[in-house]
């Protein structure tokens, strides 16, 4: 069975990134998507709130999609799950340097895992998870970027946000 680990911070999870795993999905027999920690970033939502909504995003995949959370060195966490390689999405050229170094520095550690890009639709082109949220936290539409359910905890995290700073 060829296993990938698509990993990322998904906060929140978009159509960008589903555009790219199931692009994934169609060479690979289980993709994982793991929330990983990116040590520079402070994210919006608690771990288990992006589990929460991965899992429930990546249900009608069935047994070829699962949602883990992992916060440790990937390529560890990628041999644990007999994972051969790792998924990135590349949307632009702005992407790619930053893309490069991780790769590069994944296969110095790994020589086994071999990280594959995948350029989701153009249209996701311009799409991140931080302008989603200031999107959402501005009340504007955000439901061309994230299925429903996202949309509905994205709002109630906002107004609980809105209640705390009264
Ligand atoms: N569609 C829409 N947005 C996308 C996207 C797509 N297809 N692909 C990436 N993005 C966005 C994300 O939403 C995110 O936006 P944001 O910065 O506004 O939140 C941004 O592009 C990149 O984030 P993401 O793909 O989530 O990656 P990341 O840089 O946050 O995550 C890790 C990097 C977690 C994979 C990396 O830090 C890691 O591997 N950590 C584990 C520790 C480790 O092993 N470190 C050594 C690495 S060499």
């Amino acid at each position: 069975m060829k296993i990938a680990i698509y990993p990322g911070t998904f906060d929140p999870i978009t159509y960008g990134h589903i555009d790219v795993l199931e692009r994934a999905l169609e060479i690979f027999d289980k993709v994982i998507v793991t929330i990983a920690h990116n040590t520079a970033k402070e994210p919006l939502f608690t771990d288990e709130e992006r589990i929460d909504m991965v899992k429930h995003v990546i249900k009608k995949y069935g047994k070829h999609a699962d949602a883990e959370y992992f916060n440790g060195l990937l390529v560890n966490y990628a041999r644990k799950k007999k994972a051969i390689a790792l998924v990135r999405g590349l949307r632009a050229v702005s992407d790619f340097e930053y893309e490069l170094q991780m790769a590069l520095m994944n296969r110095k550690l790994a020589n086994d895992i071999t990280t594959i890009f995948f350029m989701p639709h153009e249209k996701h082109t311009y799409l991140n998870s931080s302008i989603v949220r200031e999107i959402a936290l501005l009340d504007g539409d955000i439901s061309s970027f994230v299925p429903a359910y996202v949309q509905k905890i994205l709002k109630s995290k906002v107004q609980k946000l809105r209640k705390s700073k009264k």
